[in-house]
């Protein structure tokens, strides 16, 4: 495995992701890692993440003395990205200093000496730099590998031991050839084995949760998304019948969703699953509710309520599972701070405590791409492994203003429609969401020989790798042009439909 110590970089889950990619496990940890701790990791490798403080100010974040004096000898090897490259020269008696101009951006890199980091079959790569300060002394051990414009020792390597050092960020893709040198660091350098896939980790899941569950029974919250879904289907490989999986049925899903997850859990995975229809509670509760934070508020309680009902009617139940996935785990370990907890919707309130149940959370160590994965070797049908991420609190977010029945009935019908025609355009798993929003607006049109005053349906469609930054769609014309006019004519109450060309940010992709 190869371990990153983490200083705060906004890229540390990109490092991490690029490993994996290349079948090989890692895991990040803050910088401050006990060596003890250290040590049974047992690491091929160590990654010193960037971050975004100067070595020498006072109090910038170093690793532990002893862990400090490890990566100095090389077993096992180490490459410093950035922050972490200072990290390294500091440690070697080199000068880290505020660089005369700040890089950020694209620059040339030119490769100097070969070295199996570097080899890349060419002389020169474009690289992503992102920095303010630089090595303005090279300390003796090291040697210079390769030199960009604004940095002289863009990377460096200690001339006998496995320690590398690099200016720029290998990790973002815009550095042409990132994936190759980080390919060379843990394949090559570190000499790990890329075996880390899916089917095995499902090997070696099934027997861990059957061992730990014993005979007893788990439950599990199923909401037709990925996450839940490969979770259950992991758990049921490991213990059959003695899963009990709880659909509520908000009321605010898509049209024909329900039925469409129920058939999938049941006829094709065979899960035993008890729906509960909790539509007529929730919008009840959602009653005019208008702020969008009180709106998700609302739901994740009343979620809790109905599910804590249905969870105390299977008495047996010593397990809860969920689908906690590693980037809700990193963001409590990181150097953040456990403030940025899992996040709310993903955890069914304070019941593991109330019913005295333990946590089973199998996807802690994966990323979502992962668990798509896992889904596939599980035989999690596609229709659900390939879903667009859908928002907890459903169509709610996407009426503006108060929610009811009948705003429900007219955004669920433009959706439907939505959904249809980008899925025949063969858009659907091209694009990161698509959807409709209705918004609390009426506007004039005419209809015959009538003036209408009805409502407004906003499309919403993005391209995103991970949701965090996203694109407006460039849908094509005919494409809009269609949504418009089937909407219109098809859909109760609409005479008007825009189209959102907000990028996030500044927007986001939920207009709530
Ligand atoms: P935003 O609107 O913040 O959305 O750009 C980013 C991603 O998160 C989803 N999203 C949510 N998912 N509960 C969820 O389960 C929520 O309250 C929620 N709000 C936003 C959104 O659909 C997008 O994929």
């Amino acid at each position: 495995m190869i371990l990153i110590l983490d200083f705060g970089s906004q890229y540390t889950q990109l490092i991490a992701r690029r490993v994996r990619e290349l079948h090989v496990y890692c895991e990040i940890r803050p910088f401050d890692l006990p060596l003890d701790a250290l040590r049974r990791m047992a690491p091929e490798g160590i990654i010193l993440s960037g971050g975004p403080a100067s070595v020498y100010a006072e109090g910038a974040p170093l690793p532990a003395r002893d862990v400090l004096e490890l990566l100095t000898t090389g077993a096992p090897p180490v490459l410093g990205i950035c922050y972490g490259m200072n990290v390294l020269g500091q440690a070697f008696g080199g000068e880290v200093k505020r660089a005369v101009r700040k890089e950020y951006g694209p620059a040339d890199l030119r490769i100097t000496r070969f070295d199996p980091l570097l080899a890349l079959g060419g002389r020169s790569t474009r690289v992503w730099m992102s920095h303010g300060d630089q090595m303005a002394t090279l300390p003796e051990a090291f040697e210079t590998l390769a030199a960009s414009d604004n940095s002289p020792h863009a990377a460096f390597r200690h001339r006998e031991r496995p320690i590398y050092g690099l200016q720029f960020h290998p990790e973002v893709t815009h550095s042409v050839d990132g994936k190759e040198i980080l390919r060379n660091f843990v394949l090559r350098v570190c000499g790990a084995k890329p075996e880390w896939t899916m089917r095995g980790f499902a090997e070696a899941w099934v027997p861990r949760i059957r061992e730990r569950v014993g005979a007893r029974r788990v439950i599990c919250g199923l909401s037709g998304g990925v996450d839940s879904t490969v979770t259950a289907a992991l758990i049921h490989r490991a213990i059959g019948e003695r899963l009990t999986c709880i659909f509520v049925d908000n009321g605010l899903l898509r049209a024909g969703e329900a039925e469409q997850v129920l058939r999938v859990f049941r006829d094709t995975m065979e899960l035993d699953v008890r729906h509960v229809d909790a539509a007529a509670r929730f919008l009840e509760n959602l009653h005019d509710v208008e702020d969008p934070e009180r709106k998700r508020r609302t739901i994740g309680v009343t979620f809790i309520e109905v599910f804590e009902e249905q969870a105390r009617q299977i008495p047996d139940a010593a397990f809860l599972a969920q689908g906690t996935l590693y980037p809700d785990v990193i963001e409590s370990v990181s150097v953040r701070g456990p403030s940025a907890t899992i996040k709310s919707h993903h955890n069914v309130g304070g019941l593991p405590e109330r019913m005295r149940l333990e946590l089973l959370e199998p996807l802690r160590e994966l990323f979502k791409d992962e668990v798509r994965d896992l889904g596939r070797v599980l035989g999690v049908p596609e229709e659900i492994v390939a879903r667009q991420p859908f928002p907890g609190p459903g169509l709610a977010v996407r009426i503006v203003g108060p929610v009811d029945a009948e705003r429900l009935a007219i955004l669920r019908g433009a959706d439907a429609i939505v959904q249809e025609e980008i899925r025949s355009a063969g858009l659907y798993g091209d694009l990161w969401q698509a959807f409709a929003v209705l918004l609390p607006v009426k506007t004039v049109g005419v209809m015959g020989d009538e003036r209408t005053y009805e409502n407004v349906i906003a499309i919403r469609a993005v391209t995103s790798t991970d949701g965090m930054t996203a694109d407006w769609a460039r849908l094509p014309p005919d494409l809009l042009a269609r949504l418009s006019s089937r909407i219109i004519n098809e859909a109760q109450g609409v005479n008007r439909v825009v189209y959102d060309i907000s990028s996030k940010p500044p927007a986001t992709i939920e207009w709530e």
